[in-house]
């Protein structure tokens, strides 16, 4: 059982925090010695409160970082908190502004970047448990005097009396994905409203959402950690200073434009594997400017280039180019005595596990291989692996 308003009330006590680093100490413990164990103590109702939230806090870590182990979670808050990195980097955009309503506040990942920042927050979220779950990290994050939380219904809320807001509308329902922005919850509808309204205003979406759905006013960015593609971000008119940006994180680096078409060309001596925020972005002409590059394939958001320093793209340096065929790619790696191999595609619908198993790699070398297409054939180059 996870977390109730009520056990959450008692494992913010003394005695819970208590039962909390117990509970930690066992977790990896008989998991039937530790229920019991903790039993012994405590109602079977805390015991499983405590123990839910120890493996909550665990699997947060890679998220949150260290400040997991202070908070608090509900399930699904733990699911849909946004990552620490990813929330300074937001706060750090809404830079300039002193108080701010989250109005879908959830467990208080985006809330705790504000105020992390220096922002007073006023968190909303519509569900009392998680509303009281925010407010429980945000004080054992030391941020009682920068943040209050209420439970009540965004929509309620006049956005008319706001001068900066953010929203992180809840995009699951039955424990599955919501791909129809107007099934979010509040819906996209409302998003758009509260970025026409609310000068400094920021929401979270979906980073596949269709690039005919953003307003040309609103600036979109799209966001990875270290390589995966975590979300897109609108911005409103006041905060926005580009149409379309796509940032790394940790780098922080970030890439802007309009979706410039990329020149196509021959083959050069490096293939760049452009990050997935730029691809979705639509930026990879504007990568291909800053690296003096073309696109191997104009459907194809490989590069190829001279090799320049990028944070938006990983950089393999290309060794061999053949015609895709089992036979002679298992040859080429036979003579290169290649034992491990990363495989990339792009454009390409091979089985990736299956040619690794076909491929029977044997040799103390390692390389990458890009499976591409160029001119409708099917290519494979064979590169340097990563550094
Ligand atoms: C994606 S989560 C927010 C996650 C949060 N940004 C974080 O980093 O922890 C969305 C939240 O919106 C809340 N929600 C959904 N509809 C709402 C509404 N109409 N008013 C207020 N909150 C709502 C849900 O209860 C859920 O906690």
């Amino acid at each position: 059982m996870s977390l109730t308003v009520e056990t959450l009330a008692r494992l913010r006590t003394d005695a819970g925090a208590a039962l909390l680093a117990d509970a930690a100490a066992r977790i990896d413990d008989d998991p039937v010695r530790t229920t019991a164990a903790l039993r012994a103590a405590h109602s079977p109702e805390l015991v499983a409160a405590a123990l839910t939230t120890v493996r909550l806090r665990q699997r947060a870590a890679t998220r949150l970082g260290p400040m997991a182990d202070r908070m608090f979670f509900t399930p699904d808050g733990a699911e849909q908190v946004t990552r620490t990195a990813v929330a300074a980097h937001r706060a750090a955009r809404f830079s300039g502004v002193q108080r701010i309503v989250d109005l879908c506040c959830g467990i208080g990942g985006d809330l705790l970047g504000f105020a992390a920042a220096g922002i007073a927050v006023d968190a909303i979220d519509a569900d009392p448990l998680t509303a009281a779950v925010a407010a429980a990290n945000a004080s054992a994050l030391g941020f009682d005097g920068l943040v209050s939380v209420r439970c009540t219904d965004a929509l309620t809320v006049d956005l008319g009396g706001v001068p900066a807001a953010f929203c992180d509308p809840a995009r699951r329902s039955g424990g599955r994905r919501t791909v129809d922005p107007e099934s979010y919850l509040p819906p996209y509808s409302y998003v758009l409203e509260l970025l026409a309204r609310v000068s400094f205003a920021g929401a979270k979406v979906a980073p596949g959402l269709d690039h005919a759905l953003i307003p040309a006013e609103v600036e979109a960015e799209w966001v990875s950690d270290r390589g995966v593609l975590v979300e897109l971000s609108l911005y409103s008119r006041d905060l926005a200073t580009t149409t379309r940006r796509a940032t790394v994180l940790p780098a922080g680096a970030s890439l802007t434009g309009d979706g410039e078409p990329a020149p196509v060309g021959p083959i050069g001596d490096w293939l760049y594997d452009p990050d997935p925020a730029v691809v979705r972005a639509h930026l990879v002409g504007e990568l291909a400017s800053s690296l003096g590059a073309a696109v191997v394939d104009p459907h194809i958001a490989y590069l190829t280039g001279p090799r320049v320093p990028t944070p938006f793209a990983k950089a393999y340096q290309i060794q061999d180019v053949v015609p895709f065929s089992l036979k002679k790619l298992r040859s080429a790696l036979r003579t290169r005595e290649i034992g491990r191999l990363t495989i990339l595609k792009r454009g390409s619908a091979v089985d990736v596990e299956q040619l690794r198993r076909d491929l029977r790699l044997r040799g103390p070398n390692e390389a990458a291989l890009a499976l591409t297409r160029i001119a409708q054939r099917p290519v494979a180059l064979i590169c340097s692996a990563l550094d």
